[in-house]
């Protein structure tokens, strides 16, 4: 029987993701050197090999031990902030290792890959809702990173005959089955409020409170790991049925604000979650909100999990039994 490859999958998105196809019957082997990744994230019965995906050599090993037919790829760094200061490091790990990834796995004749891309390739947005046609400018090296890699797949779809999807994730947040968010340093904002509901913070800043948005907050669009699990499901699917592949926004096409996020926690938790507001930060555009019609259209996906209280409700209850991530008891 063939398994997926899921490279990365010792993390946030690539675990939940791992137990999502494993609850669906899949053979999974995940491939991840855990310099962000938990081992205890990996789902059990899954095989996780430490190695890392620049190792060309280990991938056509593992594709042909496995009879890999296709892979998904997660494994990036991820922090905008680093990326700007450590450029090299993030083009190293997030292009050129994948390149070695891409490498091997036509060398070993796989022929699918489904791609963890970003909103962050869009840059500063023209308009709202941000459809997949908007122009592509990013404005960091992490959008950059990520950018080099969709423009490589479709180089090799014509060349090599890999068909891929790219997913371009937007907000991702939530907990499914035990997989929660356990970054280190945390940057996300649903995670950052609730370690102030668990007394691991004082309070939260809000960075600026007169953006042109209706409460003055920056506008984002949160999306479920289950619902991003669920898509890379249903375009691996897409793959199966012989199609040539695309990329595809993944939000729910709604925005909600720092404000809310704060509120919607607060409810969740009863905790008062005291707020510090400090001026904006440079580069943080006041909205990013996905159109997600294409990937409703084409792929048929639609979000279980659209409403911003089970986002957090589901996140809190993660956090609430793992205070300390996965190190917790
Ligand atoms: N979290 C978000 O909101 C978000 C939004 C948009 C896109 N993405 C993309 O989704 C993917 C997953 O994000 P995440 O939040 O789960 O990140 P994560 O840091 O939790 O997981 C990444 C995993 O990749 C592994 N890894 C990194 N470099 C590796 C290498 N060279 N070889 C082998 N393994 C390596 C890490 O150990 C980690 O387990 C990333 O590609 C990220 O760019 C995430």
């Amino acid at each position: 029987m063939s398994a997926i490859l899921v490279v990365g999958g010792a993390g946030y998105i690539g675990s939940a993701t791992s137990r999502f196809l494993r609850n669906k019957g899949y053979e999974v082997v995940v491939l991840d050197n855990l310099s962000k990744g938990h081992r205890e994230a990996v789902p059990e019965e899954t095989v996780l090999i430490e190695g890392d995906l620049g190792d060309r050599a280990r991938i056509v090993e593992i594709c042909k031990e496995y009879s890999i037919k296709t892979a998904l790829h997660f494994a990036a760094f991820t922090q905008v902030g680093e990326s700007v200061e450590q450029p090299s490091m993030y083009f190293d790990n997030n292009s050129f290792r994948t390149k070695n990834l891409l490498d091997g796995l036509v060398e070993a004749g796989v022929d699918q890959f489904i791609f963890s891309s970003t909103a962050a390739v869009y840059g500063e947005p023209h308009e709202i809702p941000i459809s997949e046609d908007h122009p592509k400018s990013p404005t960091n090296p992490y959008g950059w990173s990520k950018l080099f890699v969709e423009e490589m797949l479709e180089s090799y779809r014509v060349a090599y005959g890999l068909r891929s999807v790219r997913l371009r994730y937007f907000n991702a947040a939530g907990a499914l089955d035990g997989h929660g968010e356990d970054h280190t340093p945390e940057a996300h904002l649903i995670p950052l409020v609730l370690q102030v509901a668990l007394g691991q913070r004082n309070s939260i800043s809000i960075f600026g409170t007169d953006w042109e948005t209706p409460d003055g907050t920056c506008i984002r669009d949160y999306i479920h790991i289950a619902d991003l699990a669920k898509a890379h499901f249903q375009a691996m699917e897409w793959l199966d049925s012989g199609s040539q592949g695309g990329f595809f926004n993944l939000g729910n096409g709604e925005g909600h604000s720092v404000k809310e996020v704060i509120e919607t926690s607060r409810e969740v938790t009863g905790h008062s979650i005291p707020v510090v507001e400090t001026d904006r930060r440079p580069g943080d555009p006041a909205r990013l909100v996905a159109s997600n019609q294409k990937a409703k259209e084409v792929l048929g996906w639609e979000p279980d999990h659209p409403t911003l209280k089970e986002i957090v409700g589901t996140a809190w209850e993660w956090h609430r039994t793992h205070p300390n991530g996965y190190r917790s008891p």
